[in-house]
């Protein structure tokens, strides 16, 4: 008797964890990326929030090839002055105190929550739990999968990790009430902008909130910036437009430009929680990844990147509301900069292949939100020209 045969697989050697589109693409050069048939694509992803300054950026290539040349890698036995140059440009761009520096967001997030825990343990609290939130996404690793608020992401993967209290966002009094009952609660832990849950801002009296409240209870304020932070809403951080500052911030995505970095910024009240031993990678904080985020970061501030994002992210919301006013089925464009939203009354996913068909790229998260989050380095003419594509795409499904 033969087997039973395994159902046909087009690449049968990666494992089948994306449902990908039948495109492979070559190069790019500024929001534009072009496959292997040779079409060209303006890019609305930015590898997901990842392509800051867009492909193959002159001064950045310029850098990591000088980079390459020098020292790629050395591990964390020796002195890496490349990671106190970016430490120092973190913790002025953000009024923080020190930086720990990983490969990913999953692993900035797992440095977060280990340093919540050791927080609550160092004051004797021997079961800390850390307040998470309905709709999160924090990584896909055992713990950041529990802490993220998906069961989709988390199907398959019990036993979670204990030691998380989820409430739902911008809804002060739920977290209040956690703070009546649960003496074990050592920190609040939050992306500033829900990403993959659909675009959801938290409001700006609601981090006020929050801060007030962690201060009044000692627990750490974690913020989540991975996707929402390093200039993409205009503000180098997006909490910023709330005046709040966190005491604890893990980034990664855009903050190498492509580069895989990750950084967990900590503030005064976290910047001690971690002694030697205490955590660790081999990866973080190589040169070539610390080269990528100085320049990433040293570029940004050149190009006046931060103003460009929030003026072009504006043209570009502006444009799309305006082509999709009135549009029955278009239930909110939201989001801030260039970090937009807009959230169908329906399951929307065939867009991305007839995104794709026209020439654009971009995604679709939380079934019914088609997302853009460009390289911020996208033009005035180029934000138009997503909107001109987009706009009758998004019509004429709704019509359908
Ligand atoms: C807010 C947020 N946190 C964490 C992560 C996980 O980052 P990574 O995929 O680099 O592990 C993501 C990825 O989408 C994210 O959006």
């Amino acid at each position: 008797m033969t087997a039973p045969q395994a159902p046909a697989r087009p690449m049968p050697h990666v494992l089948n964890t994306y449902g990908r589109l039948p495109i492979a693409l070559t190069h790019g050069q500024g929001c534009r990326v072009w496959d292997t048939n040779g079409k060209r694509y303006l890019d609305g992803l930015g590898g997901i929030a990842v392509n800051t300054l867009g492909h193959a950026h002159p001064r950045l290539v310029a850098a990591l090839q000088d980079q390459v040349a020098k020292l790629i890698h050395c591990s964390n036995y020796y002195e890496v002055p490349l990671q106190e140059q970016l430490a120092a440009k973190l913790c002025e761009i953000s009024g923080l105190s020190g930086a720990f520096f990983c490969s990913t967001g999953l692993e900035a997030n797992e440095a977060a929550l280990k340093l919540a825990r050791k927080f609550g343990h160092d004051k004797g609290i021997e079961r800390p739990e850390i307040i998470v939130y309905e709709k999160a996404f924090h990584g896909r690793s055992i713990a950041t999968l529990s802490a993220t608020g998906n069961p989709k992401v988390q199907a398959g993967f019990g036993p979670l990790v204990e030691g998380f209290v989820r409430v739902p966002l911008n809804d002060l009094a739920a977290v209040e009430r956690v703070a009546r009952e649960n003496p074990n609660v050592v920190a609040v832990f939050l992306e500033t902008i829900q990403g993959e849950g659909g675009i959801n801002p938290s409001r700006a009296d609601y981090l006020q909130g929050l801060r007030a409240l962690c201060d009044r209870q000692d627990w750490l304020l974690m913020l989540d910036e991975v996707q929402c932070g390093i200039g993409r809403t205009g503000k180098w951080f997006a909490h910023q437009w709330a005046g709040v500052v966190p005491d604890v911030m893990p980034l990664a995505k855009g903050l190498g430009s492509g580069v895989p970095i990750g950084a967990v910024v900590c503030g005064p009240k976290a910047v001690d929680i971690f002694g030697p031993g205490n955590h660790g990678t081999t990866f973080g904080g190589n040169p070539l990844a610390m080269r990528a985020g100085v320049e990433t970061l040293r570029i940004m501030e050149e190009d006046g990147l931060l103003a460009h994002a929030a003026s072009v992210g504006a043209r570009l919301s502006g444009g799309l509301k305006q082509g999709l006013e009135g549009v029955a089925g278009v239930v909110e464009i939201r989001g801030a900069g260039l970090m937009i939203g807009i959230e169908l009354d329906r399951p929307c996913g065939v867009i991305l292949q007839q995104a794709a068909d026209a020439g654009l790229m971009l995604s679709v998260t939380a079934d019914r939100v088609i997302r853009l989050v460009p390289p911020l380095v996208l033009s005035a003419d180029e934000a138009d020209e997503i909107v001109r594509i987009l706009v009758p795409i998004v019509r004429a499904f709704l019509a359908a």
